[in-house]
């Protein structure tokens, strides 16, 4: 006679518990002698003046909910420090639109001689331009070699599989944003290297197959590098790419908060749940 299957319970789905506040962020209680809520000192009256401000935002927005939400989420054991380069990736974009706005108060995009001259002005003439000029060069390299290393953590640790694989296709539209930016920069300081060195990238692009004609032919503005070829670089290098590398940063943060993050492989997950355990037939 054959036996019956074991009964299984049907799935249902577990309510997770919220995640719990931090003990430092909790009020401490009150020293002894005082009530609660009264506060005494300037300092303590300015503390109080703070939480009150937030308070008020907080109770006609509820956003504290989504900052506990994006903040104080569980990590997976094995947690380490190569879960970091997607945030110092993201630091280096900050760093870059930081630097690359006091830039921009002095940049011209002017080929008849204006934006060199601005550069060489911004490096010799204004307060901290070399250094801030200096940051923005630098950081974009920091930032190029972050991202692939971010990429290669990623990778090495199947984080682009199910159901991370959107995740990933984000990723790599970052990516090429990320070489955009740096490819779009380099014609900026309009010098004979910058000229001649997107006229080479330009002219790569061209090669490319079915869309590469009407590509480059959008980079130059026309068939041939003309007066409006440098705005239209520097529309895109500040404008058009940071504004989508920063969407898409939002929508891959709210798929990394959503998802959570992948384990180490070299990690098994423990089960504690039984019942959902596949029973042997
Ligand atoms: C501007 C570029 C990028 C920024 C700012 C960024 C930021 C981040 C951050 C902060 C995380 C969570 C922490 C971490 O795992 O490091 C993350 C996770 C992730 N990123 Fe990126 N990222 C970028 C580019 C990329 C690229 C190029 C790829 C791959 C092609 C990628 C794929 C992923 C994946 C699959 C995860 C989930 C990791 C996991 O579940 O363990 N990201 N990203």
């Amino acid at each position: 006679m054959s036996k019956a299957p074991p009964h299984r319970p049907r799935s249902r789905k577990l309510p997770l518990p919220l995640p719990p506040i931090p003990p430092k962020l909790l009020p401490p209680p009150p020293p002894p002698g005082t009530q609660r809520g009264r506060p005494h000192t300037p300092l303590e009256h300015a503390a109080e003046g703070g939480k009150s401000a937030v308070d008020w935002v907080d109770e006609r927005t509820s956003l504290s909910g989504a900052a506990r939400w994006l903040m104080f989420r569980k990590v997976p054991k094995g947690t380490n420090w190569f879960y970091t380069l997607g945030s110092a990736t993201m630091f280096a974009f900050l760093s870059q639109a930081v630097t690359g706005v006091f830039l921009a108060m002095y940049y011209r995009p002017d080929a008849a001689g204006g934006a060199y001259e601005s550069i060489r002005y911004i490096s010799t003439s204004v307060f901290l331009g070399n250094f801030v000029r200096g940051m923005h060069r630098w950081g974009a390299t920091v930032m190029v070699v972050l991202v692939f290393l971010h990429m290669a953590r990623t990778f090495v640790f199947g984080a682009y599989k199910y159901p991370r694989e959107l995740n990933w296709v984000i990723g790599v539209v970052l990516l090429i944003l990320t070489m955009v930016m740096g490819f779009t920069g380099y014609l900026l300081p309009f010098d004979e290297r910058s000229y001649w060195a997107t006229i080479v990238g330009v002219n790569i692009n061209g090669t490319g197959p079915i869309i590469g004609p009407y590509l480059s032919d959008f980079l130059r503005g026309g068939p041939e590098f003309n007066a409006t070829t440098l705005p239209r670089f520097y529309a895109i290098h500040m404008l058009v790419v940071p504004g989508l590398i920063a969407a898409l940063i939002g929508a891959h943060l709210y798929l990394v908060t959503k998802l959570g993050t992948t384990a180490p492989p070299w990690l098994k997950a423990k089960v504690d749940t039984p019942e959902l355990v596949e029973e042997a037939v």
